[in-house]
């Protein structure tokens, strides 16, 4: 039977609570919601306020209509960036960014409309805030923090780099692909103004869905305009939220599917996170008893997320990711699309492992990961 670690890809299983609520949106609920005043056209659009409200709860947004379903975190990413941005502005992140995040600036630096700093992560792999805050100009826009790097699981000092964004009055936008529903996520303690997520990872929805919480107040350019089912002798976008982020017909199957997922989740967050921690406890500490492993997930438990990350001997993170693959077992190889944390780690020639622990995983298939790896790790040395 085949064992599931690439959780931080894309979360497996679904609860069928989230099957369930996408085949109910395929039939039940089957009409495009916002938009027409019949009776399954005011279900459908009851389902996306229901999401919007379920996912508004879970990070205590203080306005729900301010949480915008996007596609994914790569979508909320980009339309907090571009809509934040103006030309002149500069950008503080961290080099343990996502190419979501990484790439965004980048084509706008091309482009000659902003200048960006990345601030690098000290030795134990976790950003000093004050780093952050001495990275920044008077043209400073927008601070940039993943709240959990993808790569090494290293949970980052957010509240921290929210109270530099509070004193110094700038924009502070954080990724938290890795963190929405696998820790507590409160954006008003976070002090926050714009916070990213994916739907399909630890929220266990879908894939193509995910959201940005706007704080109220904070206002951002459009990256779509179109049809909002609202204000429609208007030629100008309207202003309200959330239409004024929303065009076109959203992913309403994907949307039912992730709010399933957030209530369950949301029903069992600290069950869930002492089941992952346990698990992760246990792949850090006997991947680490391994000879030849080197490990790149911080020691301290409650500095990481269900993330493992390592290299056995001189292997490349692909032919034990393809060996592990052969005894059916799934992890990542490779660059996770952050080349900024394997610079850091020294990995970026050869990648490295990553193996991401999920709310169905159980300690006997992270036993059978850790008897996989020694093997390899056996026959490397023989
Ligand atoms: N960004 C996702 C990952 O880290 C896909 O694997």
């Amino acid at each position: 039977m085949s064992i599931y670690f690439d959780n931080a890809a894309t979360s497996s299983p679904k609860p069928d609570c989230v099957v369930e609520a996408v085949r109910d949106a395929l039939t039940r609920t089957n009409a495009n919601p916002g938009r027409s005043g019949h009776a399954a056209a005011l279900a459908a659009a009851r389902v996306v306020l229901k999401a919007r409200e379920s996912l508004a709860a879970l990070i205590n947004a203080p306005d729900a209509m301010g949480v915008i379903h996007c596609f994914n975190c790569t979508d909320a990413l980009n339309l907090a960036i571009k809509g934040s941005l103006r030309a002149g502005d500069h950008v503080v992140a961290t080099e343990l960014e996502h190419n979501s995040v990484l790439r965004v600036l980048a084509e706008l630096a091309r482009r000659g409309r902003i200048e960006w700093t990345l601030v690098p992560p000290s030795p134990d792999g976790f950003v000093d805030p004050a780093g952050m805050r001495a990275a920044m100009t008077p043209k400073t826009s927008l601070l940039i923090c993943t709240h959990a790097s993808n790569v090494t699981g290293a949970i980052q000092p957010v509240a921290a780099v929210g109270r530099i964004a509070r004193e110094t009055g700038v924009r502070y936008l954080i990724d938290g692909a890795q963190a929405l529903g696998a820790l507590p996520v409160d954006v008003q303690a976070l002090g926050c103004d714009l916070y990213a997520f994916p739907g399909h990872k630890s929220l266990l929805g879908p894939q193509g869905t995910g959201g940005l919480a706007i704080r109220p107040g904070t206002a951002l350019n459009t990256l779509r305009e179109g049809g909002t089912g609202s204000a429609s002798d208007s030629m100008l976008q309207p202003s309200e939220l959330p239409e004024r982020y929303e065009s076109g017909t959203v992913n309403l199957p994907g949307i039912a599917g992730l709010a399933a997922g957030c209530d369950y989740v949301a029903g069992r967050l600290s069950r869930i996170m002492m089941h992952e921690r346990e698990l992760t406890d246990l792949l850090y500490r006997e991947l680490s008893r391994i000879s030849g492993v080197a490990l790149y997930t911080p020691a301290e438990e409650s500095a990481r997320t269900g993330i493992v990350c390592f290299n056995v001997g001189d292997l490349s993170s692909a032919q034990v990711a393809d060996a592990l693959a052969r005894r059916d077992i799934a992890v990542r190889g490779g660059l996770h699309c952050a080349p900024g944390a394997h610079r850091f780690l020294g990995t970026l020639r050869r990648g490295a492992v990553r193996a991401s622990v999920g709310h169905a995983n159980t300690f006997e298939e992270a036993e059978t990961l850790v008897r996989a790896v020694r093997e390899l790790a056996d026959g490397k040395r023989a």
